[in-house]
Parts: structure tokens; sequence; C-alpha cells
């Protein structure tokens, strides 16, 4: 496994300079990608010194190095995981046999679609995020937003080296179209629905990167798996990259709830209209925001059945969360799931083959993580001694695809009419005000140490810097 290699245009742990046509097709890439940086990435920033990770070594310990940098001039490059000696196939029909160094001409357009699609989530946040800079409630949450900023970035460099090196001229269109998908485009969107959303406010990043970046975990531990090798070990990496983002929205969330809390015990109050009076966000919008963003979010994992959810898995392309762990055949021929129907307006559990149930498995892997963190949510409100808790809604409540797109059920579970629907949508899901009161609370906090009124601070600061320390230097 070659050390990564920072002498060269593209920094890579991959030999890159061996393959002169690939490493010249990508040094032409690259002008473009900075060019998207520059007109899609963070928003006028391009001076700023900030305290940023870099990768420098792809093995588990000790990979990142701090220091100041400007971000267009942040090192983006090729990093796979070091290779695992004679892989073989650990699930699907060719369980056993050796792991693909090459993509087998049979996969070879179910393969690219798999890496396009997550190559186009990864720019997608970043031109989600752009505007976010401009409202950062600290020096230490600007550094963090940064920080997942090029990260997204280096996660499309991963996916369009996979573009180039393995799909030919082909794939090296689908890295052009990938620069000119914009989120939120009517024209041109990004190909997901979840990707063309707004990320208006600093709650929505937090829920965001909580709630969507934990999408991309398991779509990546999924991918993890693959037996096309080298998609398997460029996701291993991502998904040390993207601890930190969850990271980010996890604490970022809590120190929300801290802060509203402290508001309503200073004020002896659980009326949202004096806590927002005191500058925090009431418990009940926190809950509508997490409503929004953890459905919008389970969306992502696609149809409850889905044909091509077995291809993907029974050729070997796609596994499952923790294959490896899981003590099942991993053929998954005999066995049967359980997904939700509605019958007569009522909710129903239908089993159905597992093969054709995988995105539904992914989808409650996701959902048994995501409950852990909303727990450790509660216990800060608990800890404050008030009696509320936060809640994840039903996995039925305001989806857009699949069986239960469009159906009315309301965040407990329960059927509703489409009256009761109307009649209740601003207690569930964030209002136009909730909107703008939340976007009335930000402005850029520039000084070091300093935190707007509506978030605590962190108890500790990045790589063992304390919190009050300049993450981001103006230019
Ligand atoms: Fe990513
Ligand atoms: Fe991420």
């Amino acid at each position: 496994m070659p050390a990564i290699n920072y002498n060269e245009k593209i920094p890579n742990n991959v030999n890159l300079s061996d393959d002169r046509t690939l490493q010249r097709a990508l040094e032409q890439w690259q002008p473009n990608f900075l060019k998207w940086w520059d007109g899609m990435g963070p928003e006028k920033s391009s001076n700023f010194d900030v305290y940023l990770r870099t990768a420098v070594s792809a093995e588990p310990q000790g990979w990142a190095h701090f220091d100041y940098v400007k971000m267009p001039d942040y090192r983006w490059g090729i990093f796979l995981s070091p290779p695992e000696q004679e892989r073989k196939i650990h699930f699907g029909e060719q369980r056993g046999q050796d792991a693909w160094q090459d993509v087998p001409g049979e996969h070879r357009s179910n393969l690219r679609r798999i890496i396009v699609t997550q190559g186009d989530t990864e720019p997608a946040s970043v031109e989600q995020q752009k505007h976010l800079g401009l409202t950062a409630p600290s020096l230490y949450d600007l550094r963090n937003l940064f920080q997942v900023n090029v990260e997204e970035g280096r996660h499309l460099w991963a996916m369009v080296h996979l573009l180039h090196r393995y799909f030919g001229r082909d794939g090296r269109d689908e890295a052009e179209a990938l620069l000119e998908r914009n989120s939120g485009d009517a024209n041109n969107p990004r190909i997901l629905g979840a990707f063309n959303e707004k990320t208006p406010d600093w709650l929505a990043f937090f829920m965001f990167t909580y709630f969507t970046d934990r999408d991309g975990k398991f779509q990546l531990s999924a991918l993890a798996e693959s037996a096309f090798d080298p998609l398997a070990r460029t996701t291993k990496f991502m998904l040390t990259e993207e601890a930190h983002h969850m990271f980010v929205g996890e604490s970022g969330v809590s120190r929300v709830v801290q802060r509203t809390c402290e508001v309503m015990n200073e004020l002896k109050t659980d009326d949202p209209a004096k806590v927002r009076a005191g500058g925090a966000i009431d418990l009940d919008m926190i809950q509508r925001y997490l409503n929004f963003h953890y459905s919008v979010t389970i969306d992502l994992f696609g149809a409850d059945q889905s044909s091509n959810a077995a291809t993907f898995y029974s050729s070997g392309l796609k596994g499952r969360y923790e294959e490896g762990k899981r003590t099942d055949d991993h053929v998954l021929k005999e066995q049967s799931y359980k997904v939700l129907e509605v019958v007569d307006g009522q909710l129903q559990e239908k089993e159905v083959p597992m093969l054709n149930a995988l995105n539904e498995v992914l989808r409650d892997d996701f959902i048994k993580d995501s409950v852990a963190g909303v727990g450790r949510w509660n216990k800060v409100i608990e800890k404050a001694g008030i009696p509320s808790r936060l809640i994840v809604p039903h996995k039925a409540f305001n989806r857009k695809i699949g069986a239960l797109a469009g159906v009315r059920i309301s965040p407990q579970g329960k059927p509703v009419s489409a009256t009761e629907w109307a009649a209740n949508e601003k207690n569930w899901l964030p209002t136009a005000e909730d909107r703008a009161f939340v976007a009335s609370l930000m402005g850029r906090v520039a000084e070091a140490g300093k935190f707007a009124g509506w978030i605590a601070p962190p108890r500790v600061g990045v790589d063992r810097k304390p919190v009050d320390f300049e993450y981001v230097r103006f230019g």
C-alpha cells in the first residue's frame, strides 16, 4: 500500500503517476472541479484560513493532519483503504469467489449507476450548504461546516476516480455531468429528492448532518461490502471521514436542545412563544425540524420492494450494513422480511421475499441507528429537569417514495383523514413562520470563543484545541 503522495498535482495512494492516461484525464477534470467549487462551494470564504484536517494516511490510526488552509488550496485527492489480501466475495450468488479488481461487463451499467448516484449526493450537499458560512453561530461551528464541505468535495473526487479509472468514455462523461447538475436546479436537478431541498439555516444543517449524512453512512457501508474491490476500498475510507459529519449533526442538535432547556429554566416556562422571545428555539419547533429531515431522509433508501435491490445484492454489487457480522446464509433466497402497506386506510405488515426488501432492511438499520442519538438528545432534556421528550416519527409519516408515499399517517403512526392532516400539518412539519423565526436568529458570530444565543458552546474543541481557539481567520 503506497503512502499518500502529496508531491503530485492530485494527492493519491493509488500510484496515479503509473497510469499517465488516467492521471492526465483527472488533471483535466481538476480545473473544472475548482471552477465548480468557486461558483457553487462555500460563499465568500475563499481567502479565509480555516483550521482543517487533511488525510495523510489511509490507515485507521492517525490518518489526519490539522492546519490552517485556504479552502481552494485544500488537497483533494484519491485515498483508498488498504487492500485486503485475497479478498473474497462474501454474499450473493458468487459468494466465495475472488473479489473483482475490474468491472465485469455484465455489471457495468448497474455499477456505474450506483457510483453516479452516490457521487451526485456529495457535491449536492456542498451546494445546499453554500450560504451557511455567512451565518455561523461561532468560529468553531464555521470550521466544522467547512470541514464537512471540503470532505464532501473529496468524496466527489473518490467517485470520479472510479468513473475515470473503470468506465472509460462513459465514466468521463458522467464525471462532467456531476459538476453540471445542481441542487434545486429546476432544469438540471440532483438525482435524489432530499438533495434538492434547501438547507436554509443552521438547525436544518445540524438535522441534515445527523440524518442525511447518516444515510450516507449506511449507503457507503453497503457499498464497502461490494464485490467490486476498488469501490469497497474507496467507500471504506470515506466512512472514516463521514463519522465527523454525523458528529457535527448530533452534537449540534444537542447543543441547541441544551440552550433551549437553559432558557426554559431561566424563564421558568414551557410556552414556545416565551422561549422564542428569550432567543431560543422551542422544543416543538425542534421536533418539527426533526420530523421533516427524518422523513425526507428515510425516503432516500428507495422503494420498500425493489427488484433492483435484489439484483444488486445477488450479483454482489451492494451488500447489507455489516454484512460480515450477520449469521444467515448471505444469499437470502429463502428468507422473508416484513414491510408495511396500507389496507383500507390501516397500516399492515406483510411478508415479502427478503431479497426484494433490501432497501427496507437498510432503512430499518438506519432507523435503529438514528433512534439512539435522539435518545441522547432526550437525556439533555431530562437532565435539565424538563418533562417533554423528542420522538422519532413513525416511518410511514410524510413519505414520498414506496408503498407509503402519499398515505396520511401522523408522526405517532395513526392514519388520519385529509382534514385532520390539514389541521395538524403546522404542528408536525416546519411552517414558513418557523423557518422565518429560525432565520431571524441567524447571524455570524465571528469572535473566538463567542456563541450565538440559541446554541450552547461545545464541551471540547477540535484537535484538542480550546473552544475559544481561532478556528477560522478571516482574510
Ligand atoms: Fe460524503
Ligand atoms: Fe457526509
